[in-house]
This record gives structure tokens, C-alpha cells and sequence, in this order.
């Protein structure tokens, strides 16, 4: 029975997950280490509305182990030497230089782990890939492990997490399915039911799907790539929508009650982001390109495409329909985060509509219950479209939906927060600039009583 774990990388997918493994698994002792001595300070920070990130129920959760089995720590060094199974989570975004750019992950911190554990491992271990990794990683992880070690044994195992922001608590205690591949050698069966035997403690045994390694780390890219394909789907016909008279809300209910489609995933916005769609969709095109397959790169490549021209249309939309110009003109933006429920904001299709604005001398005022101005200046410091002191005179966030929608011309909604349905609507309209124009890039408000107010909605697919 395995006595102690440890997780490298401390994020967004490592922290909630050994959070849940550790309440789980009591008689576990579970180590999660980052480099970054900040984020572990606040792991570790007694006052929990001060962990790093923020999720429904993860407080709760912490509360329960840390301390009893659960660890956070910068002694990268000492957690790999105890543990034997280390959990992989550190970063693997898109590669923004060399071959690959664009495309390819960026594998450096991964390599950098497979070495710091090759050169501390004294015992054999499982080390188990949980970061989103192109196919093939593991042989990587494995020939890195292998040459440079130190005579011990390592079994490479992929168990992609399917947590999604805002629901991993749920998400992680109730999985649809939990996934480990490994290899189909003796050991590497050995491996799988080490790790299942961790799972089964909370998971039913039957949703537990063993897999060779390469299936395992494909699944994970074409789970991500059918998800987002159906937004950019939708999305696709709420142009038509908009062109046709037909309601993109009452088509996605209509076709999601075939139930070969389902009602999921068929909600209309203005652009999916988050940390994972688009990269693993760029890492399959890129994988497709290399493996000779264009015609599979292109098609799959088209889902972004579509996600783009999402983007760009709600921004384009803002424009015209403010007489063409937008220059000087107070914009409110409710909502930043890529989704509700979450303080993450990377690939926020708020970023992205917020560039196309402010290259129009849009300036911007931007509310998010969970975001502040020094993310939000990040995010567009990253985008590199203009200088920071550019950023910071167009941009501004502000701490109440009221004052930051306080003589805007427009409101753009972004994210779907459930506090913005509740706001009073009659007072933000009374203090906004006429005519006063909602853009409800989420069709979460409800748009009659807006209409009744006096407001010019534009909603999308409608
Ligand atoms: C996703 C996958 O769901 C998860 O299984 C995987 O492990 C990581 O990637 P996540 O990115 O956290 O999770 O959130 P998700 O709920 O999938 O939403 C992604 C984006 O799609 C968000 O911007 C969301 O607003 C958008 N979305 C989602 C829609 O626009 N319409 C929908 O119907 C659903
Ligand atoms: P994810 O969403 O995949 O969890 P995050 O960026 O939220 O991604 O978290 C990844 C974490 O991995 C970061 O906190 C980063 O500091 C950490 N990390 C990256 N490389 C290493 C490394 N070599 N050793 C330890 N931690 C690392």
C-alpha cells in the first residue's frame, strides 16, 4: 500500500487535486511542491480565503488535511526522495519561441522535473504525468529517467485530470471517469493498480479506465478538442442567428434534447478561453502536422478559427453599433475571468475584446468579483499590443459593478457571474450615458426586463 505521495507544481490542477487525494486517503501522506515560494507561502497561509486559488468548497477541503496529511512545500528535493508516486503538474503552455511556436508545448518544465527526479531518486518510483502533455511525452519522461538516474527503476504512468475551474472540488469527488495508462508490461500493470488503489478509495472501480499510455495521453487532448468543438459549433450558428431571425438559445435547447447530442456544452458566448482548450487543440493540430496528417490539423485547427471570429465579432459588434467609434468612450466591462466561479484568466475572451476596443481608444472599466487591476494589467501586458503605461490609461477595474458602469455609453458582459442577474439594473441604467447599450456576451441577463428599463440590448445569437 503506498504510504506517501508528492506533486510538482502547486497550480491550478495539482493544488485541488491533492487536496481532494489527501481528504480522501488520510493514511497517505500527500506533499505538494512548487518552486514558487509565494504560492506555497499562501498554501500554506492560515487565513484560507488567502489560497492562491480560488474554488468552491477547495477551503473547506484544505482545512480538513492540511497539516494532518497534507503538505505544502518548497523542499522539492526531500518530498521526491520520500515519495513513491510523484505526480507531474507544472506548466506546459503553448511554446512562444522555436520550432513549434505557436503550437507545440512548451515541455521545459517538465523536463526540468524528469531531471530533478532522476538526479534525487534513490528508490524505484511512479511517476505519473497529470499536466496536459502532447502523445509520446511519457517515452520522453521515460528515455530522461532512464539515462540519467541512478540505476532505479521508474514506471511512467499518464493520468490526465478532467477537472474543470469553478466545479474541481465536484469534479474531482465525483469524476465521470478516472483514466490511467501505463505500460502493458508486468510492471507497468503493477503501476496502474497502485495508483487505481489510491482512486478507489472515493471512485467506483468500474468508472476507473485503464489504458495504454498513448491512449491515455491522447484521450485527454480529444476530450478537450470534442468540448470545444461543440462551442465553436454553436457559436458558428448564432452568427446565423443573428443573420436569420432564429434564436441560438431555443436551437441549442431544441438539438440537445436529441439525446445522441445532449444537452451539454451547446451554450452560446462570446468565445471560449481558459487554460487548456486552445492549447490542446493547438498541440493536436501540431501533432498532426508532424505526424503527416494536414487535412486532421486543419480540420481541428478550424475550432479555434471559429473561437477567434467569435472574439472578434462581439468587438466588431460593439463598435458598430456605437456609431462606429468607440474613441474616448467609457466601456464597462462585467466580468474578466474566463468563466465564473474562478479568478483564472488565462485566454479570457475578455482580453482579447478588450484589445480590439482599446485599438479603438475604448476606455475600458472593468468589474470581476474575483479579479483585480493587477491581473487584468498582466493580461494585457501579455497580449504586447501597445505599451503598459497605453495599457493603464485606456484600462481602468474598479471595485463595484456600480461605479465602474457609471456613465459608460455601453456594458459588455464577459463572464457569467451569477451576481450580475441580481444587480439593479434600473439604478445602473439611470446613471448610465443615453442610449444605454448592453451587450450580453453570455445571455445570462434577463433581456425583456432590461428592454422595459429602457436599455438597448444586444445579445448573442439573437
Ligand atoms: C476544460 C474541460 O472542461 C476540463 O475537462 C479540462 O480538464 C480542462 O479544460 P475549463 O477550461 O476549466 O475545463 O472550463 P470549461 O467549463 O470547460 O469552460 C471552458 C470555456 O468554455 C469557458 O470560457 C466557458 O465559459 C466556455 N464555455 C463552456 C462556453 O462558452 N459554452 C459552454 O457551453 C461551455
Ligand atoms: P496548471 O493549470 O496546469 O495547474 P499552473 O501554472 O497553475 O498550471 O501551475 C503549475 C505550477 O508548476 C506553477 O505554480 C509553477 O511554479 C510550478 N512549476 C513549474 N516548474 C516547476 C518545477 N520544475 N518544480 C516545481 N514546480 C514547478
Amino acid at each position: 500500500m503506498v504510504k506517501n505521495i508528492c506533486c510538482i507544481g502547486a497550480g491550478y490542477v495539482g493544488g485541488p487535486t491533492m487536496a481532494v487525494i489527501a481528504e480522501m486517503c488520510p493514511e497517505i501522506k500527500v506533499t505538494v511542491v512548487d518552486v514558487n515560494a509565494n504560492r506555497i507561502d499562501a498554501w500554506n497561509s492560515a487565513d484560507l480565503d488567502k489560497l492562491p486559488i480560488y474554488e468552491p468548497g477547495l477551503a473547506e477541503v484544505v482545512r480538513a488535511a492540511r497539516g494532518r496529511n497534507l503538505f505544502f512545500s518548497t523542499d522539492i528535493e526531500n518530498a521526491i526522495d520520500e515519495a513513491e508516486i510523484i505526480f507531474m503538474s507544472v506548466n506546459t503552455p503553448t511554446k512562444n519561441y522555436g520550432k513549434g511556436k505557436g503550437m507545440g508545448a512548451d515541455l521545459k518544465y517538465i523536463e526540468l522535473s524528469a531531471r530533478q527526479i532522476a538526479k534525487v531518486a534513490k528508490t524505484d518510483k511512479i511517476v505519473v504525468e497529470k499536466s496536459t502533455l502532447p502523445v509520446r511525452t511519457a517515452a520522453a519522461i521515460k528515455s530522461i529517467l532512464d539515462n540519467t538516474g541512478n540505476g532505479v527503476k521508474f514506471q511512467i504512468l499518464s493520468n490526465p485530470e478532467f477537472l474543470a475551474e469553478g466545479t474541481a472540488i465536484n469534479d474531482l469527488k465525483n469524476a465521470d471517469r478516472v483514466l490511467i495508462g501505463g505500460d502493458q508490461t508486468d510492471e507497468g500493470l503493477a503501476a496502474i493498480e497502485k495508483l487505481t488503489a489510491i482512486y478507489v478509495h472515493w471512485i467506483p472501480r468500474h468508472k476507473i479506465i485503464q489504458t495504454n499510455v498513448w491512449s491515455s495521453e491522447l484521450s485527454k487532448l480529444t476530450a478537450n478538442a470534442f468540448l470545444a468543438q461543440r462551442i465553436s459549433s454553436i457559436n458558428s450558428i448564432s452568427a446565423i442567428c443573428e443573420k436569420s431571425g432564429a434564436d441560438v438559445d431555443e436551437v441549442a435547447r431544441a438539438i440537445g434534447a436529441d439525446s445522441r447530442i445532449g444537452a451539454k456544452f451547446l451554450k452560446t458566448s462570446v468565445g471560449f478561453g481558459g487554460s487548456c482548450f486552445q492549447k490542446d487543440i493547438l498541440n493536436l493540430v501540431y501533432i498532426c502536422k508532424t505526424l503527416g496528417l494536414p487535412e486532421v490539423a486543419d480540420y481541428w485547427e478550424q475550432v479555434i478559427l471559429m473561437n477567434d471570429y467569435q472574439k472578434h465579432r462581439f468587438a466588431d459588434n460593439i463598435i458598430t453599433t456605437l456609431y462606429n467609434t468607440v474613441s474616448g468612450k467609457k466601456i464597462a466591462f462585467l466580468g474578466w475571468a474566463f468563466k465564473k466561479d474562478t479568478n483564472d484568466t488565462r485566454e479570457t475572451a475578455a482580453m482579447y475584446v478588450a484589445d480590439i476596443l482599446m485599438n479603438d481608444l475604448a476606455e475600458i472599466t472593468a468589474y470581476d468579483p474575483k479579479v483585480n487591476q493587477e491581473q487584468m494589467y498582466a493580461d494585457m501586458d501579455y497580449l504586447h499590443s501597445r505599451t503598459e503605461d497605453e495599457n493603464r490609461k485606456l484600462l481602468k477595474a474598479d471595485t463595484s459593478p456600480y461605479s465602474a458602469c457609471k456613465s459608460a455609453h455601453a456594458i459588455a458582459v464577459l463572464t457569467e457571474w451569477d451576481e450580475f442577474i441580481s444587480y439593479d439594473w434600473q439604478r445602473i441604467y439611470d446613471n448610465m450615458m443615453k442610449p444605454a447599450f448592453v451587450f450580453d456576451g453570455r445571455n445570462i441577463l434577463d433581456h425583456k426586463k432590461l428592454r422595459e428599463i429602457g436599455f438597448k440590448v444586444r445579445a448573442i445569437g439573437k
